[in-house]
C-alpha cells in the first residue's frame, strides 16, 4: 500500500515494530506507543540492531494520552493494535479518526485468547466486551470495510473508507 506513515500501540520489545518498518516506504516512519519505560528500551536496541534508529520514533507513557501528540502530523497509513483489550474500541477511535481514506487499521488477538465465542453473558470481562465493541464497530460501523484472518490469535484488519 506504499505505506509512509505508521502507528503501532503496543511496542512490547519491538518484534512487530521492525516487521512494520520493514514493510514501508524507504522514508517510512513508525510511531509505536509503550507504557512501560523497560519494554521501551528493549524496543530502542532492537531498531537499532535492525538499523532503523533513525526511522522509528518510541513513546513512552499511556497510549490514549500520548497518541494525541502525533495527531496533528495525520493522516497515517497504517494503525497496528496491539496494546490493553480493553483499550481496542477507543484505539479503534482514534484509527477512525486519524487515518486516512484507504488506510489499514489491524488489531491482535482479535480472539482474545479464545473468549470471543463466550457465550454466558454475564460472565464477560471488561476485556471481552471491549472486544467485542471493537468488533462490532469494525464490521458494522460503516467506516471500514473489514475482516478477520485466522492467525492463531485472530487479526482483525479494517481498510478506512
Ligand atoms: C502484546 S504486547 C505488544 C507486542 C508487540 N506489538 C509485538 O508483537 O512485538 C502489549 C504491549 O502493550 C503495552 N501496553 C499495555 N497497555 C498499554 C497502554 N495503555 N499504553 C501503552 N502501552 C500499553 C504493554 O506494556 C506491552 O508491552
Amino acid at each position: 500500500m506504499g505505506a509512509r506513515r505508521a502507528v503501532e500501540i503496543g511496542t512490547l520489545g519491538g518484534y512487530s515494530g521492525v516487521a512494520i518498518l520493514r514493510g514501508l516506504a524507504p522514508d517510512g516512519v513508525l510511531d509505536t506507543f509503550e507504557m512501560d519505560p523497560a519494554h521501551a528500551r528493549v524496543a530502542d536496541e532492537s531498531f537499532r540492531r535492525a538499523g532503523f534508529a533513525a526511522r522509528a520514533r518510541i513513546h513512552i507513557g499511556p497510549a490514549l494520552e500520548q497518541l494525541r501528540l502525533v495527531e496533528s502530523e495525520g493522516p497515517f497509513d497504517l494503525c497496528f493494535i496491539d496494546a490493553d483489550k480493553e483499550g481496542y474500541p477507543a484505539y479503534l477511535d482514534w484509527a477512525a479518526r486519524n487515518l486516512r481514506t484507504g488506510g489499514i487499521v489491524i488489531g491482535d488477538n482479535a480472539f482474545l485468547f479464545g473468549q470471543l465465542g463466550e457465550t454466558a453473558a454475564a460472565s464477560a470481562s471488561p476485556g471481552l466486551k471491549a472486544m467485542r465493541a471493537f468488533h462490532e464497530r469494525l464490521a458494522r460501523g460503516g467506516e471500514f470495510r473489514s475482516t478477520v484472518l485466522p492467525t492463531g490469535e485472530g487479526l482483525a484488519v479494517g481498510v478506512k473508507l
